[in-house]
């Protein structure tokens, strides 16, 4: 265990860190809560990151200071939108806690943890923030405790915190923070099988945010009741989705941005029929199509949250992001490498 009395050195140690602690935020291209029941997915990292400074105490260590006690300090410095940090804020205790418990960092008994993230990601429901965060956590710890970790077991490490922010996750957004790029992700009985895929031009992409937090856990549960209520509509569902991921996969290979856009338009609708998407949704999506979009859809866990625009110009990235800054209170532009 490393102890740093010195805050000064501290500091230094932390800077260094934290070049290497980032964890990417996502964007899922064609999946979102199909992937749960085990169907591939399509998932891209943005370039936009958390990161995470650690520090920790052995408090049961003679000539520390006795006012410190065992538990968990954090400072949050990540930007978000408004209340997205309030609402998330019980699920993102239990995934700190649950990160460190993986560790075996028994917080209650004998070490204080002190942690401060940041980075330029803004946190908001669909961009993975939740997965951003637990991932830099984690990496973090493979610097402070020192330990050898692999990029899997940063993954892992990640998987297990995001528990904490939903109870029953894919593992697509763990996945895409720790490794970035533009991976085929697909959930298994056991280790998840992921892909990274090969692309001939970065794709360009705008994202806008409803300003709406949605709850993961809420979202998924509703099309898990609606699956069990009426398994052959969501079957069907299901067999036309794999089928559009298939395509999907093939446009990008061939570097079809024409054919990627009419397929992101119809995995939309299948978000429409699956009622995870919402008016405030659909109004941006049919904005960016306006505006020049190949294709545009919701992202995310939805009723809230994110949509995305495929925009194949830097000319028609930029009028679709006016188009959409008119409707939405957060724009971003970013390309899928
Ligand atoms: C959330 O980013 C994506 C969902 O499919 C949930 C999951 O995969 O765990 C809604």
């Amino acid at each position: 265990m490393t102890i740093i009395a010195d805050p000064e050195q501290h500091r230094r140690i932390g800077e260094r860190a934290l070049n290497r602690t980032h964890a990417f935020g996502k964007l899922i291209l064609f999946g979102e809560h199909f992937v749960v029941y085990k169907v591939p997915a399509l998932v891209g990292a943005v370039t936009a990151y958390t990161d995470c400074e650690c520090e920790v105490i052995d408090v049961s260590e003679a000539g520390q200071d006795d006012s410190l006690k065992p538990g968990v300090t954090v400072i949050d410095n990540r930007p978000a939108v408004p209340n997205y940090k309030v609402k998330k804020q019980a699920e993102a205790d239990e995934a700190i806690g649950l990160v460190l418990k993986h560790f075996g960092l028994d917080t209650e008994n004998r070490f204080h943890v002190k942690l401060v993230f940041g980075g330029d990601l803004t946190c908001a429901s669909g961009i993975g923030a939740s997965a951003a965060q637990v991932v830099a956590l984690a990496r973090a710890l493979k610097y402070e405790l020192p330990r050898e970790m692999t990029e899997d077991e940063i993954n892992q490490a990640g998987y297990e915190g995001e528990k904490g922010y939903h109870g029953t996750p894919s593992g697509i957004d763990n996945t895409a923070a720790t490794f970035g790029g533009l991976l085929k992700f697909q959930r298994t009985d056991g280790a998840p099988i992921f892909d990274k895929k090969r692309i001939k031009e970065p794709i360009r992409i705008v994202y806008a945010s409803t300003g709406i937090t949605a709850s993961t856990t809420k979202v998924v549960g509703d099309v898990r009741a609606k699956k069990d209520a009426d398994p052959d509509w969501f079957d069907g569902l299901l067999r036309k989705y794999v089928d559009l991921v298939g395509q999907a996969e093939q446009a990008i290979d061939d570097g079809d941005l024409e054919m990627l856009g009419k397929l992101l338009d119809e995995n939309h609708s299948l978000c429409q029929d699956l009622t995870v998407s919402c008016k405030e949704l659909d109004d941006l999506v049919v904005a960016a199509r306006d505006a020049g979009a190949t294709g545009a859809k919701m992202s995310g866990t939805g009723r809230g949250g994110l949509m995305l625009a495929l925009t194949p110009t830097e000319d028609v990235q930029n009028k679709v992001a006016e188009a959409l800054a008119k409707l939405a209170p957060q724009v971003w532009k970013t390309a899928l490498k």
